[in-house]
């Protein structure tokens, strides 16, 4: 298939990289056609480089690695009707993020209700079928357990209770964090409402080690 990017910088390079591996001929775009070609050549196999408008006229999928519409990147969007775009672009993500609607969490309000007190946001993304199964075969299956709060001994406390009825802790930080815990959840249920599949559990994966293919990460972001 015929592979284009918008932008040539980090992920138009590795997810380049790969997708020539895989037999895919690759075309980077840029406001900079030299740039693009640099990293046509750098990737190697059947890639090639041109501008932002060559990728949307040439290629039958598209990659958008700019946060940005089409429109403010092509002169024209028309050669794009019909044409697959995936999107892999996030907002910014400063690591204080506190957006004003999710702020107050409810883990926060139980903390701000009763100050001595030292709360920890768990369990709250486990589907009540999740316990059909005992600790042996949660283990087993790695069902992970995220947890928030600010003191270290109770963390410690929900962790131990967390593994003994088999779920895996994973630390995810200070009370403050709870909030993206509570918004997981909103992800969780969406997904458990669309499919009523109750036994799904959020987890981290760890991709294997290795060696940059493609080159080290450049200035970009996450
Ligand atoms: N890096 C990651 O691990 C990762 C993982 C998942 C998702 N993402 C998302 O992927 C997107 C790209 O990340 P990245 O790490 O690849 O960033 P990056 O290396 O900075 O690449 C983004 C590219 O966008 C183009 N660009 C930037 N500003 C532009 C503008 N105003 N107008 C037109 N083009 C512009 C630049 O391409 P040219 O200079 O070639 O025109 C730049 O190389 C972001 O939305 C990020 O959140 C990143």
């Amino acid at each position: 298939m015929k592979i284009g990017f918008w932008g040539s910088g980090n992920m138009a390079r590795v997810l380049g990289g790969a997708w020539s591996v895989a037999g895919h001929q690759v075309v980077f775009g840029s406001r900079s056609a030299e740039k693009s070609r640099d990293v046509a050549a750098e990737i190697g196999f059947t890639a090639t480089g041109g501008t932002n408008d060559e990728v949307a006229e040439s290629c039958e999928v598209i990659v958008s690695t700019v946060r940005a519409v089409p429109s403010s990147l092509l002169t024209t969007t028309s050669a794009l009707a019909g044409k697959v775009i995936i999107d892999l672009n996030n907002r910014d993500f400063p690591r204080e993020y506190q957006p004003e609607e999710f702020l107050n969490s409810l883990a926060e309000a139980t903390q701000k209700d009763v100050p001595a007190a030292r709360v920890v946001k768990a369990l709250n993304n486990q589907a009540m079928e999740v316990f059909n199964s005992d600790a042996v075969a949660l283990r087993e299956a790695g069902v992970q357990a995220f947890m928030a709060g600010d003191d270290h001994e109770a963390k410690q406390v929900t962790a131990k209770l967390l593994n003994d009825i088999g779920l895996k802790p994973v630390d995810f930080g200070p009370l403050s964090n709870a909030w993206l815990l509570e918004l997981q959840a909103d992800i969780l249920r969406t997904y458990m409402f669309a499919t009523g599949n109750a036994l799904v559990t959020p987890g981290f994966i760890e991709a294997p080690r290795a060696e940059p293919r493609f080159g080290e990460r450049r200035k970009g972001t996450y």
